[in-house]
C-alpha cells in the first residue's frame, strides 16, 4: 500500500487492459504485465456498496506492486459511498479510479448504477465531483456511446461534457450503446454495432477531453490505427484470449524496447510471485487457469493445456507444477 505517483504514469493510458469481471483479477493482470511494462491495467469492477460493507477490505483491494500503473475500477451511484471508495483506493496505493457507466446487468441496472446512469447525467457529475474532492487521484470514467432510444451524437457530446465539468480526467469509450431491456451482458458486448466514428467525432469536437476507444480492437495494429484518432486504446476479449498476442505494444505504442517474449518466458516472470500467492496459503490454480490461452495455435498445445488443468486444479498443486511447465515448453521451442 506504497502508492505511486500517479504522475510518473502520464500516458499509460495510451493501451489498457480493459475491466472484466472474473478476468482481470490480480492474478491475470500480473500475467499481462509480464507481457507489458507500460500498460495500464484495470481491476475487475468492484461495486462501492460492497466494499462500504465489507469485512475482508484487503480481499477486495490488495494488488501487487508490480501491476502500477493500475486503475480500479468501482461501480455505484452514491456519491458519498464513491467518495469513500475512492478515498480508500488512494490509501492502497492504486493510481486512478475509475467509475462504471457501460455495465448494462440487470442486476446492476437493479443498483441502478452502470450503464442506466447514462440516462442520469447529473447524478454521474455529482458522483464523480464527490470522488474529486475525496482524494488527489485522477477519477475516470468508462461508458457506452449511449443507451437505448439516447444515441445520438448530441447526446454523447452533452453526457461527456456534463461530467468533465464535474473533473472526469479521461472517458473510456466502449463504442457501441447498450439496450437495457431484452439484451443480456454478452448480447450487449455483441449485438449493438460499434459505431468508432462517434468517439472519434467526440474527440474531433472535444479535442482537449482525453478519449479512449474500446471495443472490438483485436491486434496491437488496430489500437495503433485507432490511436491516430483518438488519445487511447482499450482492450478486453482480446487480451484475456491471447496475452502473448500484446508483447507488441510496448514497442508500437509506448517505444520502448521489444521484449521477445514465449510463454515459457511469461511462466518464469511469474515464478516469484506465484511463490508469494502460494507463501500466502493462495492456490495455484488462481494464477495457473489464467495461463491457459498462453499456449494456442501450435501443435501440442491442447495437450499442454490438458496436463497443466489436471496437475494445476488440484488443491495440493505447488511450483513444482509450473517448473515442469517451463520445462515443457522450454523442450518445444515456446
Ligand atoms: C467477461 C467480461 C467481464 C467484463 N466485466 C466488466 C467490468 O467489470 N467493468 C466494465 O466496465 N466492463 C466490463 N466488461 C466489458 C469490457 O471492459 C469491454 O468494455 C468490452 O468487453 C468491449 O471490449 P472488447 O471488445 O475489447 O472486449 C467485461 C467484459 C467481459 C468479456
Amino acid at each position: 500500500m506504497t502508492g505511486q505517483s500517479s504522475g510518473s504514469y502520464k500516458n499509460s493510458y495510451k493501451f489498457s487492459v480493459a475491466p472484466m469481471l472474473d478476468c482481470t483479477d490480480r492474478h491475470f493482470r500480473v500475467l499481462m504485465r509480464q507481457v507489458s511494462r507500460k500498460a495500464l491495467l484495470y481491476t475487475e469492477m468492484i461495486v462501492a456498496q460492497a466494499l462500504h460493507h465489507s469485512n475482508n477490505r484487503k480481499k477486495l483491494l490488495d494488488f501487487d506492486e508490480i501491476e502500477h500503473p493500475i486503475a480500479i475500477q468501482i461501480g455505484g451511484d452514491d456519491p458519498i459511498l464513491l467518495a469513500e471508495a475512492t478515498k480508500l483506493a488512494e490509501t492502497w496505493g492504486y493510481d486512478e479510479i475509475n467509475l462504471n457507466i457501460g455495465c448494462p446487468s440487470s442486476k446492476v441496472q437493479s443498483g441502478n448504477f452502470g450503464a442506466c446512469l447514462m440516462a442520469n447525467p447529473s447524478l454521474v457529475a455529482k458522483c464523480v465531483e464527490a470522488m474529486v474532492n475525496a482524494s488527489n487521484l485522477p477519477v475516470t470514467v468508462k461508458h457506452r456511446i449511449g443507451i437505448d432510444n439516447l444515441d445520438s451524437d448530441a447526446f454523447l457530446k452533452e453526457f461527456v461534457d456534463h461530467v468533465a465539468a464535474a473533473g472526469a480526467k479521461r472517458f473510456s469509450i466502449h463504442a457501441r450503446k447498450a439496450l437495457l431491456k431484452g439484451l443480456n451482458p454478452k448480447q450487449n458486448r455483441n449485438i449493438p454495432p460499434l459505431l468508432y466514428e462517434k468517439v472519434i467525432n467526440l474527440k474531433k469536437c472535444r479535442p482537449s477531453l482525453i478519449i479512449e476507444l474500446n471495443g472490438g480492437l483485436n491486434t496491437p495494429n488496430d489500437c495503433r490505427k485507432i490511436l491516430e484518432q483518438v488519445d487511447g486504446a482499450m482492450v478486453g476479449r482480446a487480451a484475456y484470449k491471447d496475452p502473448l498476442l500484446w508483447q507488441t505494444v510496448d514497442e508500437i505504442i509506448y517505444g520502448e524496447k521489444a521484449q521477445n517474449l514465449n510463454a515459457s518466458k511469461v511462466l518464469k516472470g511469474l515464478i516469484p510471485y506465484t511463490e508469494k500467492h502460494l507463501s500466502k496459503g493462495g492456490r495455484f490454480w488462481d494464477i495457473a487457469k489464467h495461463c491457459l490461452q498462453l499456449v494456442k495455435n501450435v501443435p501440442g498445445a491442447k495437450q499442454w493445456r490438458n496436463e497443466i488443468s489436471l496437475q494445476g486444479i488440484r488443491p495440493e498443486a505447488n511450483l513444482s507444477v509450473l517448473e515442469e511447465c517451463i520445462e515443457k515448453l522450454e523442450d518445444a521451442g515456446l
